[in-house]
């Protein structure tokens, strides 16, 4: 399975700074060992597109969120249909969201559907807090929220998925997990898979890591055992660091 690596810009980057970035993305990245994504906000998604295709980048582009509705009165919101065609992926799930945005896993489950049923790859973004962790209910709360957010999927569907693992605790806070709990859950992840789906399926789910990952402890999160990429969060806004990661 070929390496996948994210880029979440969060909300960062106006207009020009995306056409800045992208740009020097293309000129950097020219040999990937990694697909690589980049997830600017919604705003600069035409333009980037636009960029990406005329500059012929070696990028793909996923939004950070998605209404669970494909249309409706949702004011402020932005759907599966308006995505399709733009976006080949979007972020579901994440701690932000979760936290900030209180979203539940009842709503993630359905924001899971509306990108299947879309035909966008959801990245299903999973884990857990200091709390939970220092309690030793890690792999509970992980496969927890996995269980809940795939319930509105069939298991044909589950091919279709990416996977991020990312404890709270080690997103935006430069707190690094260390590669043998990383591995530990990434195993459990995958275990839990092949008993809903089965090895087939699971084998075709790629895993990815996420949590203060750099340029100096990407490719030890990259060698871990069922790790096949990373989401990369303030390191993507840095050029030359995310495309040194797509090239390691
Ligand atoms: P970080 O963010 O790399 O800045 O920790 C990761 C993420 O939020 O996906």
């Amino acid at each position: 399975m070929k390496r996948i690596i994210v880029g979440n810009w969060k909300m960062n980057m106006d207009l020009k700074q995306t056409a800045t970035l992208i740009t020097r993305l293309r000129t950097q990245i020219t040999n990937p060992t990694a697909k690589v994504v980049v997830c600017p906000s919604f705003v600069s998604l035409v333009q980037a597109s636009e960029i990406i295709s005329s500059q012929k980048a070696l990028l793909e582009l996923g939004a950070q969120n998605i209404n669970d509705n494909d249309e409706g009165a949702f004011t402020g919101e932005v759907s599966g249909p308006m995505l399709k065609g733009l976006v080949g992926y979007v972020i579901v799930g994440h701690s932000e969201r979760r936290i900030v945005f209180m979203e539940s896993n009842e709503l993630i489950a359905r924001k899971v559907a509306a990108c299947i049923r879309n035909k966008l790859t959801p990245i299903l973004c999973v884990g857990e807090n200091t709390n939970e962790r220092q309690e030793g209910l890690a792999k509970r709360t992980v496969l927890d929220q996995l269980e809940q957010n795939l319930s509105e999927i069939i298991p044909s569907e589950a091919s279709k998925l990416i996977i991020a693992y990312e404890p709270v605790w080690a997103i935006g806070t430069g707190v690094n997990a260390e590669p043998y709990d990383v591995e530990e859950m990434a195993l459990a992840i995958y275990h839990y898979l092949v008993n809903k789906y089965g090895t087939e399926t699971a084998d075709k789910i790629p895993l990815l890591y996420g949590g203060s990952t750099n340029g100096d402890n990407a490719a030890s999160y990259l060698a871990i055992n069922k790790i096949g990429g990373l989401l990369v969060g303030g390191a993507s806004l840095n050029y030359k660091v995310f495309s040194s990661i797509c090239q390691l």
